[in-house]
């Protein structure tokens, strides 16, 4: 029997880091197997359609200091911007006039940004009809509360590593206390999306496995893997990327796990190959974030790398045709 049957007939619960290592290392015909069965869970419980996201990336003002980062406060050499509520309100408009419906705010660890968002939150809610995404970073269990209340609908906080020694060396804090703020966020009534990061330096296979089982724990109701991308002026700018394929296998294993959450194809896999958020796509991935952040700030948002690629509404609609699925209606 191949991995791929034996899994199919293996509750995810009880599945072993032995188990879950043959998943996330399959090569050829047997990840193309597991690839099938990520579609099949998908269409089974989402459909084939494509959710798309407009994302503001409101500041590049950060307080943490993770090694892979340029946005880290100790980048002194990077200029810092935060857009105003007036600048996120008309993009958010403009979101909604591309006829996507869930504004995507993301930005550097800043709890300066947290008075601005009391305006913007309601505002983009209740005047746009629009659904608030945010991911801002760590927070206290009453501010989740406050984003919340004001209309907040989820919040993302990757977990990045579930090596807690390796989270503390690159993100400079503790995975304990990061992954707190997973379960406040879940308590404050948000929908939670977390997710890691594959290849980073020192990482290893069997750590990649376990923040499979991880990711699978926290129930999440979105989840990512991105590849790790090299970043100039951070500590880890001469380390090497990460290997798309066990990105890939990643967000198919929380496919076949989880069965219904988002699962972004994210544009770090576009960085890497050509035609990747397609590939994310084909492991089981449902989402693609477009980006709304006006150019002059998008070169300042240092995320990933020099040369990210920026995903626009014509990629997005042109990778979901290609993967022969469909945009979600409502979005
Ligand atoms: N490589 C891969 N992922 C990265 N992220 C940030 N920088 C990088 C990088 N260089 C991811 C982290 C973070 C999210 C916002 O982006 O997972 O939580």
């Amino acid at each position: 029997m191949s991995i791929i049957e034996q899994m199919k007939m293996t509750d995810f619960e009880t599945a072993s880091r032995a188990d879950i290592l043959q998943l996330l290392t399959a090569e050829g015909e047997v990840q193309q197997e597991l690839f099938q069965w990520a579609r099949d869970v998908r269409r089974e419980n989402n459909g084939d359609d494509v959710l798309l996201r407009g994302v503001i990336e409101i500041t590049n003002i950060c307080n943490k200091n993770c090694d892979y980062c340029a946005m880290r406060a100790s980048n002194k050499d990077l200029p810092r911007y935060a857009l105003n509520a007036e600048e996120i309100l008309d993009i958010a408009q403009s979101i909604k006039q591309a006829g996507i419906t869930t504004v995507f705010l993301q930005g550097g660890q800043n709890p300066h940004n947290d008075v601005l968002l009391e305006q913007v939150i309601p505002r983009i809610k209740n005047d746009l009809k629009m659904d608030v995404l945010l991911c801002l970073g760590e927070r206290t269990q009453e501010v989740y509360e406050k984003f919340a209340q004001l209309g907040a609908k989820s919040y993302i906080v990757k977990f990045e590593t579930s090596d807690k020694v390796l989270y503390q060396e690159i993100a400079h804090g503790s995975l304990e206390n990061r992954l707190q703020t997973v379960r406040w966020a879940k308590s404050a009534g948000l929908k939670i999306g977390t997710g890691n990061i594959v290849g980073l330096p020192n990482q290893t296979i069997q750590s990649m496995a376990d923040d499979i089982l991880l990711g699978i724990k926290l129930r999440p109701d979105f989840i990512s893997s991105a590849p790790f991308i090299p970043n100039a002026h951070t500590p880890l700018e001469h380390g090497t990327h990460g290997n798309i394929n066990l990105a890939l296998n990643t967000m198919a294993i929380f496919r076949v796990a989880l069965k219904t959450p988002l699962i972004p194809s994210i544009s770090a896999l576009e960085s890497l190959v050509k035609g990747g958020q397609r590939m994310g796509l084909e492991a089981g991935a449902n989402v693609l974030t477009i980006n709304f952040t006006p150019k002059e700030s998008q070169l300042l948002y240092k995320i990933y790398s020099e040369q990210r690629f920026v995903v626009s509404l014509d990629h997005a609609l042109r990778t979901v045709e290609s993967a022969g699925l469909h945009v979600h209606q409502n979005s």
